[in-house]
């Protein structure tokens, strides 16, 4: 095809987009080159190279987006109102997010009006928002932008006082200027939730805070607030990232508890957050859509130090409220339960009570919060591990009380067929396992066999593609009854009895290279505690 007749296409496939575009191209056109001479209302920043790309994309239709041209192809792709590439362009930089980048990957979007990249932009920037404030980015956020991002309750954060580092490590990186207006600043940070110390001792201390009365005044009624208890409760904290949280269990001396304790992965620390209502140990927990459950388990009698109360009874905690709340009761009381979430519905399966042990299933709608029977376990099982993996409900070992037995077989439900399927048994038999599942593995920790009242350090790997079990690197220390969550890839396996104490230690898998760390100590020492993420 000829020079000419290829421009004349081009130039009509632009005015068919945009008419206003020919008066500024055609005499770029003409001089065969894509060199824009007047900007109006186009940026002046768009470079020549993606306009060529993009008319040729007009002509072609195919053009490569890479991490190079996207901005101009987004860019052009707006002006020219070319939908789809715009919308490929927005697809490809939400595939690139980090946390260098986010920050203005957000704004661009919030640029060109590309309402999913914007919101998924700005998702991420929460998220990550303790990565985000080490980038350029952020440091280079002018006076408004910050105060935006300041202003949310989203921002996930462990403590406050993360936000303040954050805005004060911007004041920082441009002191002459930004210290004038510092106060601006601080009123957009939750100083009443940092603690009293802190601001007494540093923030008041800071060159710019002594020479600004607003600062003052704003550290002073902060510190005054927390002197008002009622003011305080009425503060909302930010969001929390997700964390590790231990639920219940028994201490060593044998009490049932009602305390729960997070993980801050940051500090490498626990700390202590609201209790339970109600004190249980062996207690089912997961998670669900942002809300932690727990289910069952067996609480004190007031008058016998012997027996034990097993419950019905189910609460869940809201970490945003910060509150646990009661909702609607299993038919069945049980303890040793395994709880698994699927979709909306949470599994309450197997189990015992005094009498024995348990097949049954119930099954918990979030939707209408009512219990419903489900197709029971081909075995019955207390004390068993369970993950859900690929969507399907794994429950391995337990014991049955009826048989004085511990069970190797692992049985998997599948909430489509509604069917039950035994999988390959374990090495050994073996209840108050943990079990864990990361992609296409499930992993299976510790435990007890009764019969020989043994405490297993054993770690096994399932692969749920090849019906194979393995054997892993062993656990620091035996553990029956602890507490397993998974997150980030690694495993974390919190407390449990080792045969002759109730634990404190929590030790942390990693996967890749096939060790065992501790942690930190817990604050108590738990066995029959439930773990899960939120
Ligand atoms: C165990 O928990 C009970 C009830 O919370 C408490 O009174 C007791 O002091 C705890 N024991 C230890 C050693 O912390
Ligand atoms: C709740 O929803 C389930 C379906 O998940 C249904 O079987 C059950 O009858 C509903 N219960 C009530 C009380 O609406």
């Amino acid at each position: 095809m000829s020079q000419s007749l290829w421009k004349v296409r081009t130039l009509m496939l632009i005015k068919s987009y945009f008419v206003d575009a020919v008066h500024i191209y055609v005499p770029c056109l003409q001089m065969g080159c894509w060199k824009l001479k007047k900007s109006g209302w186009i940026s002046k920043d768009l470079d020549p190279c993606s306009m060529g790309q993009l008319i040729e994309f007009m002509y072609t239709s195919m053009i490569e987006i890479t991490v190079d041209n996207v901005q101009g192809i987004l860019q052009g792709a707006s002006m020219l109102g070319l939908h789809q590439l715009r919308k490929m362009s927005a697809t490809f930089l939400q595939s690139q997010l980090t946390a260098l980048n986010c920050l203005g990957i957000y704004f661009l979007a919030d640029l060109y009006m590309c309402g999913e990249l914007e919101m998924a932009a700005r998702q991420f920037i929460f998220q990550n928002f303790l990565d985000v404030i080490h980038s350029e980015e952020f440091l280079q956020l002018s006076e408004d932008r910050l105060i935006t991002l300041l202003r949310s309750d989203k921002l996930q954060v462990t403590s406050e006082n993360q936000v303040l580092e954050a805005a004060l490590s911007w004041i920082n990186a441009e002191p002459e200027i930004r210290t004038r207006n510092a106060c601006l600043i601080l009123q957009y940070v939750k100083l009443a939730l940092i603690d009293m110390t802190h601001l007494e001792n540093i923030v008041l201390k800071l060159d710019f805070v002594k020479n600004c009365l607003k600062c003052q005044q704003l550290i002073g009624n902060a510190i005054a607030l927390h002197y008002d208890q009622s003011a305080l409760d009425l503060m909302t904290p930010r969001a929390q990232p997700p964390c590790v949280y231990v639920v219940g269990g028994r201490n060593s001396t044998d009490c049932q508890l009602k305390s729960m304790e997070r993980y801050d992965f940051l500090i490498d620390q626990w700390h202590s957050v609201p209790n339970m209502n109600i004190a249980r140990t062996a207690v089912g927990v997961c998670s669900l859509d942002g809300l932690l459950y727990a289910v069952g388990g067996e609480c004190a009698l007031a008058d016998s130090q012997e027996n034990t109360l097993y419950l019905r009874s189910v609460e869940c905690y809201d970490p945003v409220l910060r509150q646990w709340i009661a909702k609607p009761e299993m038919k069945i009381a049980r303890s040793f339960v395994a709880l698994a979430a699927v979709g909306r519905f949470l599994y309450a399966i197997g189990g015992e009570d005094r009498a024995c042990s348990y097949n049954i299933v119930e099954k918990y709608d979030t939707k209408n919060e009512t219990w419903s029977f489900a197709p029971s376990m081909k075995r019955k099982r207390s004390g068993a591990g369970y993950c859900v993996c690929d969507g399907k409900i794994y429950v391995a070992g337990g014991f049955d009380r009826a048989l004085h037995m511990d069970r190797a077989s692992v049985e998997c439900y599948d909430s489509l067929s509604e069917e039950w399927t035994f999988v390959s048994e374990m090495e050994k038999a073996r209840s108050g396992l943990a079990l864990v599942a990361i992609e296409h593995f499930i992993y299976a920790f510790g435990g007890r066999y009764k019969d020989r009242d043994q405490y297993f350090d054993l770690s096994e790997r399932f692969n749920t593609l090849t019906n194979q079990w393995t054997t892993i690197k062993s656990l620091n220390t035996p553990r029956a009854w602890p507490g397993a969550a998974v997150f980030d890839g690694r495993i974390y396996i919190l407390g449990g009895f080792d045969g002759t104490n109730r634990l404190r230690s929590a030790e942390v898998y990693d996967t890749e290279v096939d060790r065992w760390v501790f942690l930190s100590n817990m604050i108590v020492s738990r066995a029959g505690c439930g773990a899960a993420v939120v």
